[in-house]
């Protein structure tokens, strides 16, 4: 059975919004947990959109299951990682534009950086998971680099539109699974993964963990509302 982390960035989105102290993404990070949530996922961006530095340091203090800190590979935030000793890494492309991370990273083509990240992420005692596209070229370079956990991008599949669409991005991830395990990489999946979707990436065989953020986010907000709203009806007419 694989495990699962859940990614808490939308709930600093949703803080950044009034720049203020609440919705406290490290409270959120403690529910997750108590919910049965077996890690903790929290991207620092460079551009800081979401997650801020005291959060990663708040969250490494009190995360008791494990804390998986989503960084790009600038020297800034490989630094600032060790320091703060997350639990794992997982290393991601990113572009200041996108709206989320919009791809996998390209190992084959930054291999020398990208090695160079995982071996003084390793000397601080912090393992790395590249997220790669479903492709064994970037699995034989994730190999090269270092690398002993991937990260599937499951994006195309939960966008596919279509059966056939559908069936040909899953069957892309399936084999890239299947191949990185016999390479004996530990295999993780995630992004764009939601309530309808992530149970077909959950059954192949040896995914050891999802990664899952935005869909979890959205449904807490409709599972929760109902009771918020009737709280403060009761409030105000009382
Ligand atoms: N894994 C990685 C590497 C990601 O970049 C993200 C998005 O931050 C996720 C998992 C979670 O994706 P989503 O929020 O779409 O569930």
């Amino acid at each position: 059975m694989p495990e699962l982390g859940v990614n808490i960035d939308h709930v600093a989105t949703l803080r950044q919004a009034r720049m203020g102290n609440f919705p406290d993404p490290v409270s959120a990070a403690l529910l997750c947990e108590k919910a049965g949530a077996d890690s903790i996922v929290a991207h620092l961006r460079e551009d800081r959109r979401h997650i801020q530095d005291a959060d990663i340091r708040l969250l490494r203090k009190h995360v008791k299951t494990r804390l998986n800190l989503e960084m790009s590979i600038s020297p800034e935030i490989v630094n600032f990682a060790c320091k703060v000793k997350p639990d794992q890494s997982t290393l991601v492309p990113e572009r200041r534009m996108e709206l989320t991370t919009e791809g996998g990273l390209d190992v084959a083509k930054g291999l020398k950086r990208v090695s160079k990240s995982i071996l003084k992420l390793r000397k601080a005692g912090i393992p790395s998971s590249l997220f790669i596209d479903p492709d064994r070229r970037q699995i034989d370079a994730s190999i090269k680099a270092g690398a002993e956990i991937i990260e599937l991008h499951t994006g195309r599949y939960a966008d596919a539109k279509g059966t056939i669409r559908k069936e040909r991005a899953f069957k892309e991830i399936l084999l890239a699974a299947n191949y990185a395990r016999q390479k004996g990489l530990i295999v993780n999946a995630g992004h764009g993964l939601d309530y309808d979707n992530a149970d077909k990436i959950a059954k192949i065989e040896g995914v050891n963990e999802l990664n899952i953020g935005y869909a979890i986010i959205c449904k807490a907000l409709y599972a929760g509302l109902y009771k918020a709203v009737k709280e403060m009806v009761r409030l105000v007419k009382r």
